[in-house]
């Protein structure tokens, strides 16, 4: 089953609108393969958008991408590339078609609410280095709430029928 990556952008969790956004993946045969709250470091979106590095853009991509927690998803489905940017819409929300998560959520094209990788060869790139990485993380992050017994900062969702170790 094809897969690819999703990010519900810092916009979108301060909104509290999560849930809804999770609703229309499973409302049209994407499933949740895997799901993780994060915060995102810098170097981590630096490395997420380098692609983009060169653009006028890539600073303030960064600084919001950074700006609070995400949502990093694997999506899984048929067609799961194409669907995910379909139900996404367009980049600037102005121009996403009426319907579309960024015409209902989004408010510019800075903040505009999802990511979502956007080519079969990207997606395995995207959904395989950075669920690694965030798992990484959480057991970084365990280790770091072990020793000093306080609440962790980031919340996850495990992959069905599988416990990380
Ligand atoms: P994403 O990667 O976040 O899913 O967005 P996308 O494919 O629809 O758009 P992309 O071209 O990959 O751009 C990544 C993010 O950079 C910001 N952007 N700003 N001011 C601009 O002209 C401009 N162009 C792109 C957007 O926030 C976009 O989501
Ligand atoms: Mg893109």
């Amino acid at each position: 089953m094809e897969q690819t990556l999703s990010i519900i952008k810092p916009d979108a969790t301060k909104k509290g609108v999560i849930g809804k956004i999770i609703d229309r993946f499973e409302s049209n045969g994407l499933r949740i393969a895997a799901a993780k709250k994060v915060q995102l470091s810098v170097e981590d979106a630096k490395k997420f958008y380098e692609v983009h590095a060169s653009r006028p853009f890539y600073n303030d991509l960064v600084d919001f991408m950074t700006s609070g927690p995400v949502v990093v998803m694997v999506l899984e489905g048929e067609n799961a590339v194409l669907k995910n940017r379909e139900l996404m819409g367009a980049t600037n929300p102005k121009e996403a078609a009426p319907g579309t998560i960024r015409a209902d959520f989004a408010e510019s094209i800075d903040a505009n609410a999802v990511h979502g990788s956007d080519s079969l060869e990207n997606a395995k790139i995207e959904a395989e280095n950075k669920l690694k990485e965030d798992l990484k993380k959480e057991s970084d992050q365990e280790s770091v709430t072990a020793s000093a017994s306080s609440s962790a900062s980031e919340s996850d969702i495990k992959p069905e029928n599988e416990k990380v170790s």
